[in-house]
């Protein structure tokens, strides 16, 4: 173990050579991308609803086990294109603040106002005894966020939005391959949306998608999705060009390929962060609930300072300069970010376990490229950290 002056923060040498970051990257092999890339050239169709994309439509669709899956450019234009599909323009939506914050940029870039929703402190979404109250006349919608691909509330939240007639849409950038009591997380809602980031556990570098069982809201999500005339029309107000190319598709279709086994290696990794960080002070990791299932592509611990000795803020500076590049998902809070901080309607908000989880919450790396191996060294460090957090404390305060 390291002393306590050996620690890459205070001039030791890091742990890892390699800096390891959340999120990282699930990305097929080379020849299997090649191969999907010639066929992309010997077609000469890059983008416009090409056959790779049409295909990717058709299997997200069944592995939901929903009817339609439209796949667009990113999921922050998968959740703007769902908004406008819904048919609003204007009103307000509940939506919680401790998300990444597209979910609500996008709501807001389509005309939406954001109500924020304080979280589960518990699940880290939202409840719909949290929503309910905030319920208005001008309220037309509630978007929940599947977040760390923890579902949040399906069927309290769908009671709810039909006992006052709002629209419930659901954040689903986290959740590819995640289930509620068998049920894909896509299929809870009138639509769901998708991210596949880089970052994300399906990617196509860049990549989204809406999900819905609903025929009318599809056509309308596909018109808006494209100017293309080869599309299909339905009558909407506003269009954008969302489509995903062809290389996105192709890069989709393979990492869908490699979703389960994908998912085994992170749920391996997670037991071993679970096993090894569980029981350390002051640490609580999020684990799904018996009647669901994860991807585990995050790894969240709620930090207890007092406990563990040290605050998040301080761990994660002695991780990252080990190179365990944690993130301090989601801080601040998004009503804390502009533009919403410096609307009055904002700036007194309250959200009291937002803003205590946004304080305490950091996210491990996980991922295709990890070994158990790295984990376990992870884990060593960590353990070592607050064993040591007595000194280590003194040392960073008075270093500021
Ligand atoms: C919860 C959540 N919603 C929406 C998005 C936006 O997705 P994208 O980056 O594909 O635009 C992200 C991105 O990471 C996210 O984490």
């Amino acid at each position: 173990m390291k002393h306590p002056d050996q620690w890459a923060l205070f001039g030791g040498k890091p742990t890892f050579a390699q800096p390891l970051h959340v999120g990282q990257l699930n990305l097929p092999q080379w020849d299997k991308i090649e191969t999907t890339f010639r066929g992309i050239f010997e077609r000469q169709w890059y983008t416009n609803h090409g056959p790779l994309a049409r295909e990717f439509d058709i299997a997200f669709a069944r592995h939901l086990g929903v009817k339609h899956a439209i796949a667009v450019s990113n999921g922050t234009v998968a959740l703007m294109v769902a908004a406008r599909a819904l048919g609003f323009e204007q009103g307000e939506v509940i939506v919680p603040s401790f998300t990444f914050p597209a979910t609500v940029q996008a709501l807001s870039w389509a005309g939406l106002t954001p109500v924020f929703c304080d979280v589960s402190a518990a699940t880290h979404t939202l409840t719909a005894e949290q929503a309910r109250p905030l319920i208005t006349p001008s309220t037309v919608a509630i978007a929940g966020v599947h977040l760390w691909g923890q579902p949040c509330a399906p069927e309290s939240l769908a009671a709810l939005a039909e006992e006052f007639g709002l629209a419930l849409l659901f954040d689903a950038a986290h959740a590819v391959g995640c289930t509620h009591h068998g049920r894909p997380l896509g299929q809870f809602g009138d639509l769901a949306t998708f991210s596949f980031h880089a970052t994300k556990v399906v990617n196509a570098a860049e990549g989204g998608c809406i999900a819905t069982d609903d025929d009318e809201l599809a056509a309308r999500a596909r018109t808006i999705r494209s100017f293309h005339p080869g599309e299909h029309y339905a009558a909407v107000t506003a269009r954008i060009n969302g489509k995903m190319s062809e290389a996105q598709a192709g890069l989709a279709l393979l990492s869908l390929a490699e979703l389960e086994s994908n998912i085994t290696a992170n749920r391996s990794r997670h037991i071993i962060y679970q096993q090894r960080l569980g029981d350390l002070p002051g640490m609580r990791l999020l684990t799904p609930e018996a009647h669901d299932t994860s991807n585990h592509q995050y790894v969240t611990v709620v930090i207890d300072s007092e406990r563990a000795g040290l605050s998040r803020d301080q761990l994660a500076l002695l991780l990252d300069a080990e190179n365990i590049m944690c993130r301090r998902y989601f801080a601040p809070g998004t009503h804390q970010l502009p533009p919403f901080r410096d609307h009055p309607a904002y700036r007194t908000l309250s959200l009291p376990v937002t803003e205590r989880l946004c304080r305490d919450v950091i996210v491990f790396p996980n991922g295709a490229p990890m070994t158990e191996d790295d984990v376990v060294k992870i884990c060593d460090v960590v353990e070592a950290l607050l064993r040591q957090a007595h000194t280590l404390r003194a040392k960073l305060e008075r270093t500021g």
